[in-house]
């Protein structure tokens, strides 16, 4: 499984702080907005990935994540130079893609709660052709709509529509196989000028080959594309973390789990920015005694977010 994020786009809704940045690299909270998306594909245990980026912003994604090897993984990156929309990332990634099954997930979307990661193994798991993930909120005019029947069969996709047929968001991560990369260079322009991934995922309806998994009401899920989304998503990211003292996508830990980090390289980055809250809840988690006697194997950590019987 190979994993994409998305990081590209003009952040002109959160101009001016984009003007001369990416969107992707502005903080939630204390740490990157890009560190949440990745920390996603990190849990499903995805290791090979693409970052594709604007030209200007390719150099600074890279000065930040490197290739990778630090936490264990394989980062690569690629330039989208307009953003045509969010299917062009298959166009993009033809060759990285290959023939394996690819997720792709937006640079800008955060997920948070109990049994995520074990809900996105089991999704990975399980996949066949292509699966999106619904979530209910409140403004779905603001999202792709996914209106589906009682046994969770989606019957219909629609872009921003102004009277949703239902309550359900099509969030920002979707698995598919190889496939979506031909059905990409086939969409059409949408009138907003933009190859739409609600068109794919119809390409993907029409052939019933289209799973939706609903995230429930024990989860978070936000996108941070405005000034608004941006500042809630910090602060719940703030609150959450100060009450239970895990921080939500800390990349170095989640290597640490994954047994991509060892302890050693831990307390090393710990140790190089022990000044910041960072830098100490590295060592922290270095530290902590009984890991291996609790938590036998990582299926069982709730440190991931990783629950048993779900
Ligand atoms: O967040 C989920 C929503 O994302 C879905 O419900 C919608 O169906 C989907 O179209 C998309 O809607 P947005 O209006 O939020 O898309 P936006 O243009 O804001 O782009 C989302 C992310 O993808 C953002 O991080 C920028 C990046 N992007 C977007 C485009 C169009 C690119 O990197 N390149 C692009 O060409």
């Amino acid at each position: 499984m190979k994993g994409i994020i998305l990081a590209g786009g003009s952040g002109s809704r959160l101009s001016p702080s984009t003007d001369s940045i990416s969107k992707h690299l502005l903080a939630v909270y204390d740490k990157p907005m890009i560190y949440y998306p990745l920390s996603v594909l990190m849990l499903g245990g995805i290791t090979d990935i693409m970052i594709i980026t604007t030209p200007e912003d390719k150099p600074r994604f890279k000065d930040l994540l490197g290739d990778g090897s630090s936490l264990g993984i394989n980062l690569n990156y690629l330039e989208q130079s307009d953003p045509n929309g969010i299917p062009e990332a298959f166009i993009l990634a033809e060759d990285f893609i290959g023939k394996d099954d690819v997720t792709l997930i937006l640079g800008d979307n955060i997920f948070y709660g109990q049994g995520f990661t074990t809900l996105f193994r089991k999704a990975l798991e399980n996949h066949r052709n292509a699966t999106i993930f619904g979530y209910r909120v409140k403004d779905a005019h603001r999202f792709g709509v996914a209106e589906f029947d009682h046994n969770q069969k989606v019957i219909s996709l629609e872009e921003k529509p102004e009277q949703p047929k239902s309550d359900f968001a099509v969030t920002g991560l979707y698995i598919y196989d190889y496939r979506a990369v031909q059905i990409a260079k086939q969409l059409p322009y949408s009138a907003r000028g933009e190859l739409e991934i609600t068109d794919l995922n119809k390409e993907y309806l029409k052939g019933s080959q289209l799973d939706v998994q609903l995230l429930g009401r024990g989860f978070a899920w936000m996108d941070a594309g405005t000034h608004e989304s941006l500042f809630e998503a910090s602060e719940f990211v703030k609150i959450t973390q100060q009450r239970q003292g895990f921080k939500i996508a800390c990349l170095e830990e989640i290597a640490y789990y994954m047994g991509y980090m060892s302890q050693k390289a831990l307390k090393e980055k710990g140790r190089a920015m022990e000044k910041t809250d960072y830098g100490k809840y590295l060592l922290e988690i270095a530290d902590r005694k009984h890991t291996e006697q609790y938590w036998e194997s990582i299926d069982r950590n709730p440190m991931l977010g990783l629950v048993e019987n779900e």
